[in-house]
């Protein structure tokens, strides 16, 4: 049985003060939620002062990004060393955004996923399909190479520590949540091909769905087979709306 995780990805949003703000509202909302992974990625200025605000509770810290080199002439990056140092467990890599935006491989994402594991964390790899991609019928296509590549270097006996976050571009943001049955369908896919990458360990990897996740869609996509989680952007800006995702079967979680 895969442990749900429930992630906020708060994207470029939050001043320090408001994520201090959100956790002392969030913290006693979730301080039950015992049976689930509860996850906060606030902005990297905002990293320092909630790791503190969380300490010693049963959220953890994520970074939004990090940079597979140790140390040098990467202007404006983190490092995996600087992420660990103000207490992240978790990293988003692979972000949607950032492959688009940004331009980021899935050669780059790999060596992000590998280096933030040899520093203990948690790394959360990103996958998803463009609107064009699954309207050409390509979404097992697309999704299959970027795991293939984005996972390609991960020591097969780490493959638990990992989290894979599937995330539909076309249901980012816009309100449009991919149905239960269409994302499981490509959650049983995904399942499949961490069985083939990683054998028997394949089954420990948690895959998240991300995309316009909400208090009232969480319960009937975390029913899915496949489904052990979510990654949460929108809907995770305000602590009310957060805890009830975190508690989305009624805290018999
Ligand atoms: P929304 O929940 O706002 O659609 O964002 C999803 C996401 O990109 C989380 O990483």
């Amino acid at each position: 049985m895969r442990r749900p995780i429930l992630a906020a990805n708060w994207k470029m949003q939050k001043t320090i003060a408001e994520a201090e703000t959100f956790a002392a509202a969030f913290l006693p909302l979730v301080a039950k939620a015992d049976a689930v992974d509860i996850v906060l990625a606030p902005p990297a200025t905002a990293l320092h002062a909630l790791g503190q605000a969380l300490a010693g509770s049963n959220v953890a810290l994520a970074s939004q990004n990090v940079n597979p080199n140790e140390k040098g002439a990467f202007t404006g990056e983190l490092s995996p060393d600087m992420i660990a140092d103000v207490g992240c467990r978790y990293a988003i890599v692979g972000h949607s955004e950032r492959r688009t935006l940004y331009g980021e491989s899935s050669e780059f994402v790999a060596d992000k996923a590998a280096a933030v594991l040899g520093r203990d964390i948690r790394p959360i790899i990103c996958v998803g399909e463009s609107d064009d991609e699954r309207e050409a019928g390509q979404t097992f296509a697309v999704i299959g190479e970027q795991l293939q590549v984005s996972l390609a270097k991960i020591p097969k006996d780490r493959a638990a520590d990992i989290v894979v976050a599937y995330e539909p571009i076309w249901a980012i943001g816009t309100g449009k949540t991919a149905t239960p049955e269409m994302a499981q369908e490509v959650h049983a896919m995904i399942r499949e091909r961490l069985r083939v990458m990683f054998a028997a360990d394949g089954d420990a990897i948690r895959v998240q769905y991300g995309g316009s996740v909400k208090p009232d869609n969480v319960a009937e996509l975390m029913a899915q087979a496949d489904i052990d989680g979510a990654l949460v952007g929108g809907a995770s800006l305000e602590a009310e709306s957060f805890s009830q995702i975190v508690n989305f079967d009624g805290g018999r979680a």
